[in-house]
């Protein structure tokens, strides 16, 4: 028995871990480090309709433990995603999910119907949260009507599960998660970026060209993890859980919280190997902790959590 597996809507993955969407690009860079076939799935970066250039620069900065990013969602659109960059997957056992971002609610339906029913894809990501888009962007994801609306509209499209991905910029994430539970999200994937944002010392004005940017890293785990808790804890619904996981005890913990498998973004700047290093690392920390598999792991902890 493979003591990593594990299984959510539309995954039946060999071990937990895949890195984020936009901090693995559609895999070709990683893809010269190590074999992607050894992880347990990718999240490729944003597709829109249309073809985004992102904002302007500079859009990323250092912080303490993490870093601010307002890429903008740059990507070639939806149509060039699936002529160029999905094929190059096909040669990887992992599983794959497509992450999709819009401006209107027509727009994700739209990239929605035409990603779906492509064979490399396993899963959807709707991004609702992304703080870096003038257009939208974070109100999808923080007006419980709007997550909803839009969830459904992508529901009755869409061919394969659908992982919701909440914002961490609202009071109380629960409410957007019952919304988006309603609507018919198949399961949940958080945390985005939480807005933050530096001054140019020298200029006197903020460093970012659109002023705010994402906060990503190590600085946002306990946000995270206190945030997965919170969603495990009124849904029953498959957790993806990411923010700031840079080793297997981060990943066991947030597993330890509710989440089902464990996405790793921002450390993959600093160690591109870090998705590897994390998987060697599992069994390890699973046998210091007692934790015969990460399936038994998910049942004990989902049985504590009461709906
Ligand atoms: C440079 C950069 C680009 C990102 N682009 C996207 C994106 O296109 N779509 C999305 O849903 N999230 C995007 N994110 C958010 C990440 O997927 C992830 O939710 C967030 O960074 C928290 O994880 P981390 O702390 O491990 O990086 C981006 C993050 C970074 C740092």
């Amino acid at each position: 028995m493979n003591r990593l597996h594990v299984s959510l809507p539309g995954l039946s993955l060999k071990n937990p871990i895949m890195p984020v969407s936009g901090t693995c690009g559609f895999g070709e860079e990683l893809s010269k480090l190590y074999d992607l076939s050894n992880l347990g799935a990718i999240i490729i970066k944003a597709a829109t309709l249309e073809p985004r250039l992102g904002n302007p620069l500079p859009r990323v900065a250092d912080t303490p433990s993490g870093m601010l990013n307002a890429i903008g969602l740059q990507n070639p659109g939806v149509d060039e995603i699936i002529r160029s960059k999905l094929p190059f997957l096909e040669q990887f056992s992992c599983s794959v999910i497509a992450n999709i971002a819009g401006s209107s609610l027509e727009d994700y339906v739209e990239t929605v119907k035409r990603i779906t029913n492509h064979p490399r894809v396993d899963a959807l990501e709707l991004n609702i949260s992304c703080p870096n888009v003038k257009e939208g962007g974070i109100a999808f994801g923080t007006d419980p009507h709007i997550a909803y609306q839009l969830t459904k509209a992508v529901k009755e499209v869409a061919t394969k599960p659908v992982y919701v991905k909440l914002s961490p910029n609202v009071t109380d994430i629960k409410v957007i998660a019952r919304a988006v539970e309603e609507a018919g999200a198949d399961g949940f994937s958080l945390i985005n970026t939480l807005l933050g944002m530096r001054m140019d010392m020298k200029t006197k004005e903020p460093l970012l060209s659109i002023k705010t940017g994402g906060l990503s890293g190590p600085a946002i785990f306990p946000v995270a993890l206190r945030m997965v808790y919170e969603v495990s804890s009124i849904s029953q619904l498959p957790i993806i859980a990411m923010g700031g996981v840079s080793s297997a005890h981060d990943a066991i913990e947030l597993m330890m919280a509710g989440a089902s498998a464990v996405g790793v973004g921002t450390a993959n700047f600093i160690n591109p190997w870090v998705c590897m290093d994390i998987i060697n690392e599992l069994p390890e920390v699973m046998d210091k902790y007692g934790i015969e598999s990460l399936e038994s792991l998910r049942q004990e902890i989902r049985s504590k959590r009461t709906v």
